[in-house]
């Protein structure tokens, strides 16, 4: 049966009538009717609304609760009330006095239907609260995990029926959960006879039913009642691995935590640990190996901080990179290193996690996300899967700047995808003084644009620079150099003030107003801060910016053109640069088209996000298998138009794009032609860039 989700169903679980109650599940927004005296789990199966059971509706799991929203809910003509439901029954009223039922829950099981009803699942994952600085639009993620939890009472043997103890154990849960044909991992088998008998007979098997077989599986068996089980949402990045713990059953993350990725001993970057294993006959080993001890490692952490022990974990999604998907699993990654950068496998993957040497449950699953190319992989389509521009009318551009970024764009009708090589510069590598986001990295740069003075803030100190106090509060930071983010600041308010020209030149003549301008020879530093160590902006870190910046943008324009569109309608950065960074500098330094800068929005870690969304929600694993198979792949390498978007984007903002949004809330200096010396060339000309 098809759910719409605006429309009415008209179930069949009996005669049922235009008189007969309506429901209105949220926040799925599907509803039917059914006849007075439905249990509400009954009404919400029957719809194909996930509430969660382990039971069957014995009143004792307590994972069914659900609540009445009471009201007047004139667009869909039902008047909800308390009273439409019957009172709490003698079951409820057990489980409450054992267990803890919060006011206004239910247990859904034994709640039926009285009257109209308006019925609240709870679901505990709300997204981007938590991985991003300014919450957005939170949303929930609608549960339906691959893994149910299922109590069973199994029949003893009987001498007169000879059927065998896991033979009568499939027959009950046939008979009590509707599953056909089950499957159960080798392992359990040796263990299921002593597994019923210690639990006298009742026992809660495990199902996955997201495998590669349509048939589902038995992962798990446990004596008694076993209410809880636990997945694993992980993101392997270059640089940083991060993991979320989430409870399969309630959707609540128990625990999230990030570890270094051990594999940077390797190699600073992707393509010196590919060069790593082209150079070294067991370099592919060593790093799959180093990469498996570090998420074992990261496992051990999040589960330490829940309480939660790892057996308990029976599921599990991972995104990455191509690179660090195919060391994880132990596929050499040597194709990707050179065009034309072939995938050994596309599609997305499923795993036993032991095939991995993850030390979880023996019968945990492990799905990886697909890629979508050579240098664009399942982490964006993880972040894809998160921000959703397939789910949507308005042009969205998806960015995850690394030393690679990834770029996404599209809408409901078409997504295209292509990756830039920026290379490290936003990270801080190839700048003179930068350095990765630490305590004592400078992060945040304004300039006075009258005295051309510099004032900054450092990661760990509250103040800033020109600020009481400054210098007693980062006496145990210190100032140690430039990150990510105050690159792009500290370039765009030079540019800003007329340090530098349009085309990146510092302007030696600013050296005659300002001590801050000053002299190597050829050509001028502007000096950010006059201590130990002494922190310059040169003109060679104004050309690795320039470049940086210029691939990304000229990216992003051949997606652009592909899709036809001359201005994107929103924004999001991904990743740990993008939540860091000020959009509206971005803008001027024009990495990114002109928009409106109320629609551009960091999204943190989306590509863990989305992992976490394909381990609650199996639908988002057929959602993003689907969207991947049709994004249309632009490799910026082949086409002819890349370096000419490349010179002009090497401009600020731009040669040839104008910003009319930016120019709308940021000044916009006069165009200034510098020869590369900084002295003034070509003359003045007063044309502002917005024009
Ligand atoms: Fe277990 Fe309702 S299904 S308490």
């Amino acid at each position: 049966m098809r759910i719409d989700s605006t429309s009415e169903i008209e179930t069949n679980m009996t005669e049922v009538t235009q008189k007969d109650p309506l429901v209105l599940f949220m926040p799925s927004g599907k509803r039917g009717r059914f006849p007075v005296g439905t249990p509400i789990l009954d009404a919400a199966r029957s719809l194909g609304v996930y509430v969660e059971s382990v039971c069957g509706g014995r009143a004792t799991c307590g994972r069914c609760q659900v609540s009445v929203q009471e009201g007047n809910f004139a667009k869909h003509k039902i008047v909800s009330s308390n009273e439409h439901i019957s009172p709490v029954g003698p079951k409820e009223q057990r489980y409450a006095s054992v267990r803890e039922l919060p006011d206004g829950r239910r247990l859904s099981c034994s709640a039926q239907i009285l009257g109209d009803l308006v019925i609240d699942v709870p679901q505990d994952t709300v997204i981007n609260a938590q991985v991003v600085r300014k919450a957005a639009t939170d949303r929930a993620i609608e549960r339906n995990a691959a893994v149910q939890m299922c109590y069973v009472e199994v029949d003893e043997p009987d001498m007169h029926k000879p059927l065998g103890d896991l033979d009568r154990l499939k027959a009950v849960l046939e008979k009590d959960w509707g599953w056909k044909d089950l499957l159960i991992a080798p392992h359990l088998i040796p263990q299921v006879q002593g597994i019923l008998r210690k639990g006298n007979w009742a026992v809660t098997a495990a199902i996955h039913r997201d495998m590669d077989s349509s048939r589902p599986f038995i992962v798990g068996l446990s004596p008694g009642l076993k209410n809880e089980a636990y997945g694993v949402a992980c993101d392997i990045g270059s640089t940083t691995i991060a993991m979320h713990l989430v409870s399969l059953l309630s959707g609540r993350i128990v625990a999230s935590s990030g570890a270094s990725n051990p594999q940077i001993r390797f190699g600073e970057d992707l393509m010196s640990r590919v060069s790593y294993v082209m150079m070294n006959p067991d370099g592919r080993e060593a790093m799959t190996k180093a990469v498996r001890e570090a998420v074992n490692g990261l496992i051990g952490k999040v589960c330490a901080e829940g309480g939660v022990d790892r057996h308990d974990i029976l599921d599990m999604v991972v995104v990455g990179n191509p690179i660090m998907h195919h060391l994880f699993l132990g596929i050499d990654p040597t194709e990707l290193g050179q065009a034309p950068f072939a995938l050994a496998v596309s599609g997305a993957l499923q795993y036993w996690a032991h095939e991995v040497d993850i030390e979880v449950n023996r019968g945990a699953r492990l799905y990886m996300l697909p890629c979508i190319a050579g240098h664009v992989g399942a982490d964006a389509a993880g972040a894809t899967l998160s921000e959703g521009p397939h789910r949507q009318d308005k042009m969205m551009l998806l960015v995850d700047v690394g030393t690679n970024a990834e770029i996404v764009l599209g809408n409901r009708q078409r997504v295209v995808a292509a990756s830039s090589p920026t290379g490290p510069a936003f990270e801080g590598a190839e700048i003179s003084s930068g350095q990765r986001a630490a305590p004592g990295a400078i992060e945040r740069v304004r300039i006075d644009p009258e005295t051309l003075e510099p004032r900054f803030r450092v990661i760990g100190v509250d103040k800033w620079s020109d600020e009481e106090g400054f210098a007693e509060a980062a006496a145990a930071t210190g100032v140690t150099g430039i990150c990510g983010s105050a690159i792009i600041e500290v370039v765009a308010e030079m540019y800003l003030t007329g340090i530098i020209s349009q085309d990146g030149v510092v302007d030696g003549a600013m050296a005659a107003r300002s001590r801050r301008v000053i002299s190597n020879g050829r050509t001028f530093s502007y000096l950010l801060h006059d201590g130990e160590p002494r922190i310059t902006v040169t003109q060679n870190d104004i050309r690795a910016i320039q470049l940086a910046k210029a691939a990304l943008y000229a990216g992003i324009k051949l997606l652009m053109e592909k899709q036809g569109v001359e201005h994107v309608d929103t924004i999001r950065f991904a990743g740990a640069f993008g939540s860091f960074i000020d959009p509206k500098y971005a803008m001027v330094l024009g990495l990114i088209p002109d928009c409106d800068l109320t629609e551009v929005k960091a999204v943190g870690n989306a590509a863990g996000t989305g992992a976490l969304m394909a381990l609650l929600n199996r639908g988002h694993r057929r959602e993003i298998e689907e969207t991947v198979r049709k994004i249309e792949k632009i490799e910026t390498a082949l086409e002819s138009k890349f370096q000419e978007h490349f010179v002009n984007a090497m401009a600020m903002p731009n040669k040839v794009d104008a910003f009319p949004k930016l120019a709308e809330v940021v000044s916009l200096p006069e165009r200034k032609v510098l020869t590369d010396d900084g002295s003034e060339g070509g003359g003045r000309r007063r044309r502002r860039s917005r024009e």
